[in-house]
């Protein structure tokens, strides 16, 4: 494959979008972009300074200074905010719970996703969001929207969590997942929605590589 294309891979939580995506990269000798990472980060940022979540004047006001840096580390990506490792933190309960209220704010995605697009200027990239294919990238070269089961998605996020050492309970693990799709599909900016050109890749029966598979052939029809 001669052209570096952009691949845009969106979908609801815990799909498997990053976990696919971070094979496609590799596979393709692309950098992968993680942008949930960027609004947990955010959201870290928020919660350290104490302040009020849904206010988005007060979220906004961190923004000015605020660096973000995504990292391809040996244990996957490394996300420096501010200068600190905050690979692990941001994935801690209090950030998942905040992180809607966050990324809700238009201040803090026009932020983002200017910073995203800067990201993939050069292409070559596979990058995981909810609002790629319709507001990053939208003309990037493939896009994807994956999906799996609420169920699946309750027991794929579970094993995660067991593989990262900590139990959790798979009812209110579907449970959260419910509404934080709720809450990212009916937000005002950007809400989590299939890019009319996006194809559909629901993941509910597929294993990792055979999801993984898909996208590299699709990606192969697109760059020749
Ligand atoms: O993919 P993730 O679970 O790490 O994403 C965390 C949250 O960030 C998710 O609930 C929605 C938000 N998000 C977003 O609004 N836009 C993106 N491009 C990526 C994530």
């Amino acid at each position: 494959m001669e052209q570096k294309i952009r691949i845009a891979i969106d979908g609801p939580a815990a799909a498997g979008k990053s976990t696919i995506a971070k094979l496609v990269a590799g596979r393709l000798g692309y950098t992968y972009i993680d942008t949930g990472a960027m609004y947990r980060a955010m959201t870290y940022k928020a919660l350290r300074a104490g302040i009020d979540l849904d206010k988005a004047s007060e979220v906004e006001a961190l923004l000015p200074g605020t660096e973000i840096l995504l990292k391809p580390g040996p244990d996957g990506q490394t996300v420096i905010l501010d200068g600190e490792d905050v690979s692990g933190v941001i994935r801690t309960a209090p950030v998942t719970n905040g992180v809607s209220a966050v990324s809700a704010h238009a201040g803090v995605r026009s932020y983002m996703v200017a910073e995203q697009r800067r990201m993939a200027r050069e292409g070559g990239v596979v990058m995981d969001g909810r609002d790629i294919g319709t507001a990053v990238l939208p003309d990037a070269e493939l896009k994807v929207f994956m999906t799996a089961s609420v169920d699946e998605r309750a027991r794929r996020r579970h094993l995660e969590n067991l593989a990262r050492g900590f139990e959790s309970d798979l009812g209110l693990l579907a449970e959260e997942i419910a509404v934080r799709d709720k809450k990212d599909s009916e937000r005002a900016v950007s809400p989590l929605v299939r890019a009319e050109d996006a194809t559909l890749l629901d993941t509910t029966d597929m294993t990792i590589a055979e999801a993984a598979e898909a996208i590299i052939r699709l990606a192969q029809g697109r760059a020749d």
